[in-house]
This record gives C-alpha cells, sequence and structure tokens, in this order.
C-alpha cells in the first residue's frame, strides 16, 4: 500500500473566551495508506473532528502541512467525502432528491438516474425514494448521507462518529454496511468514533488520541482477519489493551489543588 494522505507536523489551535490558546492539535504526524480502513479514537476534545475537517479541507491549521497524493489540501473536494455525525440532510427533499443534490454534475441525465437508484439500492432504501426525512428513521438518514458523498465516487471517505446517533442494534446492522461498502467502492476511509468494539471490528489501523494538547499517543495495528467476532480471544485481548490506553489517558494525573 502506498501513502495517500501525508499529515506533517500538525498544530491548530483556538483561542478560549479569555484568549487563551486551545491546543485542539498539536504536532500532529499521520500517514494513511490508499485504501485502508483506518479509525481515530479518543476522548471528547482531543482533536477528532479538528484533524478530520483538516484533511477535508474545512479548516487550515496553524503550522504543519496536509497533502494528499503529494499535493497540498487547498479546501474541500468531491473526492473526500465528508459525513457529519449527525446526518444533514435537506428536510425538504426526499430521500431520491437528496442523494441527486449530491451529484458533482447536478443536471439529471438518465445515466445519473440510474446511479442515484443503483446507490439508494446499495443501502437497501429502494421503496423509500419518496420519503422526506422526516419520515425515516435515523439509520435511514444516516445511509442516505454515506451514499450522498458516495456518489461522486470519492477516494476517502471521512466519517466523524457517523453511527454515533443509532442504537446497538441498528449499530451493528450499518457497521457491516459500511465495511460491505468499503470493500466494494475501495475507498480509503477514515473514521472517528467513540466505540472501541466498532473500531477494532472495522478498522486494519486505529489511532489513539489524547486531549489538551491534542495529539497521537499510540496506532495499533488490528491484524484480525476479516471475519471478526467480538468473543474472540484476540479481539477480547485487543479490547483490553485499548481501554487501557484510553483509561490511562483520561485518568491522567490532574493539578493538584491544596485546601
Ligand atoms: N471553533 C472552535 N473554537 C474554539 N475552540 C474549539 C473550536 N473547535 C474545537 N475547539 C476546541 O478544540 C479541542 C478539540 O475539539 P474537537 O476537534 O472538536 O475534539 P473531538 O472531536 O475529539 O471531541 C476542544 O478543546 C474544543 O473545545
Ligand atoms: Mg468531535
Amino acid at each position: 500500500m502506498s501513502t495517500l494522505i501525508e499529515v506533517k507536523n500538525v498544530t491548530r489551535v483556538y483561542r478560549d473566551t479569555n484568549g487563551n490558546p486551545v491546543y485542539a492539535l498539536k504536532d500532529v504526524d499521520l500517514d494513511i495508506q490508499e485504501g485502508e480502513f483506518i479509525s481515530i479514537i479518543g476522548p471528547s476534545g482531543c482533536g477528532k473532528t479538528t484533524l478530520l475537517r483538516l484533511i477535508a479541507g474545512l479548516d487550515k491549521p496553524e503550522k504543519g502541512t496536509l497533502k494528499i497524493n503529494g499535493e497540498e489540501i487547498g479546501g474541500p473536494s468531491f473526492e473526500r467525502g465528508y459525513i457529519f455525525q449527525q446526518a444533514a440532510l435537506f428536510p425538504w427533499a426526499t430521500v431520491y432528491d437528496n442523494v441527486a443534490l449530491g451529484l458533482k454534475a447536478r443536471k439529471i441525465f438518465q445515466a445519473n438516474r440510474e446511479k442515484v437508484q443503483d446507490y439508494i439500492n446499495l443501502i437497501g432504501l429502494d421503496g423509500f425514494e419518496k420519503a422526506y426525512p422526516h419520515e425515516i428513521s435515523g439509520g435511514m438518514a444516516q445511509r442516505v448521507a454515506i451514499i450522498r458523498s458516495l456518489i461522486n465516487e470519492p477516494k476517502v471517505l471521512l466519517l466523524d462518529e457517523p453511527l454515533g446517533a443509532l442504537d446497538a442494534f441498528k449499530r451493528i446492522e450499518l457497521q457491516e454496511q459500511l465495511i460491505g461498502i468499503w470493500k466494494k467502492t475501495k475507498a480509503t476511509m477514515v473514521m472517528v468514533t467513540h466505540d472501541v468494539d466498532e473500531a477494532i471490528s472495522l478498522s486494519g489501523r486505529i489511532v489513539i488520541m489524547t486531549p489538551r494538547p491534542g495529539r497521537i499517543v499510540h496506532i495499533v495495528d488490528v491484524d484480525l482477519g476479516p471475519d471478526r467476532n467480538r468473543n474472540n480471544d484476540d479481539f477480547i485481548a485487543l479490547r483490553k489493551l485499548i481501554l487501557e490506553e484510553l483509561h490511562l489517558v483520561i485518568s491522567q494525573p490532574q493539578p493538584e489543588y491544596a485546601i
């Protein structure tokens, strides 16, 4: 595999209301390989969304560089699809139109119609083309948001806690669909998640981040093969390792206060 995305020495600083710096990311390095499924995990506020937005080209770092195929990321592009945590569908448009509106070339040619329908079928929403977002479930809406990005055949899919709002059953169903989409499209998947089992089930590598300042502490290889059983010893051992790392992250010594 070759490197597709290169994040080098990236720092992104915000200011709090007192004007003090908040290091959302500090000196972050990450190489993402073409075609891999990589997850980013870590406690709230460790810079996961910031990192994803930078890769999407929706934001710029104060320091460091982000490249794709050796070229600096200058802004958003259809070749990098971005999926928000909450499905952001157009409420006034049907499922069909929401997907069609995602098309880079929006003119409705017959070929495009077929393509929209193919993608709707891919995620099992045939029969719901005419439904409006308020008439479908959260999981269905998230699937529509995913295919709205996929329809432009992006090289990279950036997913910010895409299944965060779903219950455990729907989550597992959509995880399987995500894997199916990854295998079918061969896109590079970069997924932020809070769910350790989800990260282990789906990814080839897991990036563990810590907050204040936001940085990468460890990148774990998941050498578990394609059929991942959550009750398998290797799966359980990996879960334990990652939870321990996250626990360490969360329980870092807090400042002591004299009473
Ligand atoms: N627009 C912003 N203005 C000020 N601070 C921000 C802004 N966006 C993010 N931050 C801060 O940067 C840090 C990282 O945020 P974020 O990337 O959203 O973390 P995560 O997605 O891991 O929860 C947090 O401390 C957050 O409060
Ligand atoms: Mg976030």
